[in-house]
Formats: C-alpha cells, structure tokens, sequence
C-alpha cells in the first residue's frame, strides 16, 4: 500500500506536482469528489490504481452545482477521515482547494449540456448540471488527467460529462465505474448519513423497486405499466415522496415508450425521506 500521499491546496502546486508525474511518463488517473468518502469513491480509486501510475483525486464541494434551498452549507464534510481513507486507498495527490482558490472572481462562464442535462435530475435541481459540468470541465483543465472516474449511481451526471467531453474534444478518457450498494442494497452515498433509522430502513426500497422494475421487464410488462408498479412500491412506504420515478433511453436520455431488442434503458428514481433526497437507477440492455 502507498503510505506517501501528498495534499496540496492550490491550483499552481497541483499542476507542479502533476506536471513532475506526467514527465516521468507516468498516467494520470483522476477522481473528482465532493468528499465524505465511503467505499463507492474508493471503488473509484481502486479502479483508477488498475489503469494509472499517479492518482489524482479532489475534494471540493462545489457550489455552483447546489440551488439556493439546496444543502450546500450542511453537505457533510470531514478532510481529516478523507484524508486517511484517500491515503489507505492508493490516492497519490489530493487536492483540496477552497472556494476562493476555486473562484477566486464571479464566474461569468458557464458549461451547459443540452438535452442530456433537462430530464430527471434537471427537473428538480435547475442548474445543477451546468454547475456539475462547469466545474468538471475547470477540473479537467487543472488536473489535465488521461483518465477519470465517475460513479455510475450519478448517471445522469456520468452522461452530461461523457457528452461534455466529446462535444468538446476534450482528451480525457471517462471510465464509468459500477455502483456500490449497503448489504441490503442502498446505493451508497455521503447523503445518506442524514437519513434517520426509519428512513433508512425504508429507503431500501429503492433498490428493491429497481430490481422489481428488471425482473418485470424481463416478463414483459409494458414500461408505462412498470413504472406505476414501482411508483406504488415505493409509495407503500410512508415516509417515501417520490420525485420521479423514469425510464429513458440511455446515454441520451430521451423517452421510450416501448423496449426494443438492444436498446440500452435506464430506470432512474428520485425520493426524498424526510430531508433527504436519495437517487439510483439501474441500466438494462433489452
Ligand atoms: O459527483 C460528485 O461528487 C460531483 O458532482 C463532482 C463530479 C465531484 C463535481 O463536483
């Protein structure tokens, strides 16, 4: 295990530091994070050690992707657990600048992706994607990585920026990497440390639903039909408010009415429990 892992705070050290790795020809591997690591982002990392000689990850809770009623201030954050986990976990350099590094100026300019970013998420969460994507794209010019590494629960992100990236030939590899789930199947998240015990216990519905939702696909039940199903699933759990419940054609994300032999779906759900708003999905080919 690498015990040595440099952090660094400002842009001008970490392209230093990068910039030394890259010219002992190493490759550059990169995890971008908000923080409150659990064992989806060090799925990331092991994933990023397989493919890379220098791993880069960043811990930076980005404001320009939170909306005004958002949970910006409370999002939870703990540098020195991070920074235990990132090191045990292989990161070589982390880099955690702070907002004033980040934007030092009002930022004037904005990365937006149509279409990809409008349904879903970007019903509920206006902005958010510009703001996801704006700061990845500032990111990837920072960091300039050969390849980076996106959770594939945030689906709808790991589209927008996988667009993002072709449409602005941007050279960097996206590796989508698998979900991690709970023992009982809750797709592991830092929000879900808000969750209290009986919300919790019923937020497992989610992943329950989702499995349900594969399971009738396969008998061919029609997706207006499944989607009621699993709206109703998750209804039956009394602290559950759904937000949506969706399937879509994936990566565009454009509506399907009916599955066709090879189409690749996504069944993506939203729902709050309390305070906390949960997402997960789950791709299928047909
Ligand atoms: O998925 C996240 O944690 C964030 O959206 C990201 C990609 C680090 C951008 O702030």
């Amino acid at each position: 295990m690498i015990e040595r892992m440099l952090q660094v705070p400002t842009i001008a050290e970490l392209r230093r530091h990068v910039g030394e790795a890259r010219r002992q020809g190493k490759r550059i591997g990169f995890v971008p994070t908000m923080g409150y690591l659990h064992d989806g982002h060090l799925s990331l990392v092991k994933k990023a050690r397989e493919t890379c000689d220098f791993v880069v990850m960043s811990i930076f809770v980005n404001p320009l992707q939170f909306g005004p009623n958002e949970d910006f201030e409370r999002y939870p954050r703990d540098i020195e657990r991070d920074r235990e986990l990132a090191r045990s976990a292989g990161v070589d350099l982390l880099f955690t600048p702070s907002v004033e590094e980040m934007y030092p100026h009002q930022v004037l300019t904005t990365v937006s992706v149509a279409q990809v970013s409008e349904p879903l998420c970007g019903q509920s969460r206006p902005g958010h994607f510009d703001g996801v994507a704006t700061v990845v794209l500032k990111l990837f010019h920072i960091v300039q990585p050969d390849a980076a590494f996106f959770g594939q629960k945030d689906a709808q992100q790991l589209a927008v920026i996988s667009q993002m990236v072709e449409d602005l030939s941007v050279p960097v590899e996206i590796v989508p990497c698998p979900i991690v789930r709970e023992p009982d199947g809750l797709a592991m998240s830092s929000r879900n440390v808000y969750l209290n015990p009986e919300e919790r216990r019923q937020a497992t519905v989610l992943y329950r639903s989702l499995k349900q939702a594969e399971a009738w696909l396969k008998e061919g039940v029609p997706l207006d039909e499944i989607k009621e199903r699993m709206a109703a699933m998750i209804t039956a759990e009394p602290l559950a408010e759904i937000d949506y419940v969706e399937v879509l054609t994936y990566p565009r994300l454009t509506p399907v009415d009916t599955a066709s032999p090879g189409q690749r779906l996504i069944f993506a759900l939203a729902v709050r429990f309390g305070r906390t708003r949960l997402i997960d999905n789950m791709m299928v080919t047909v």
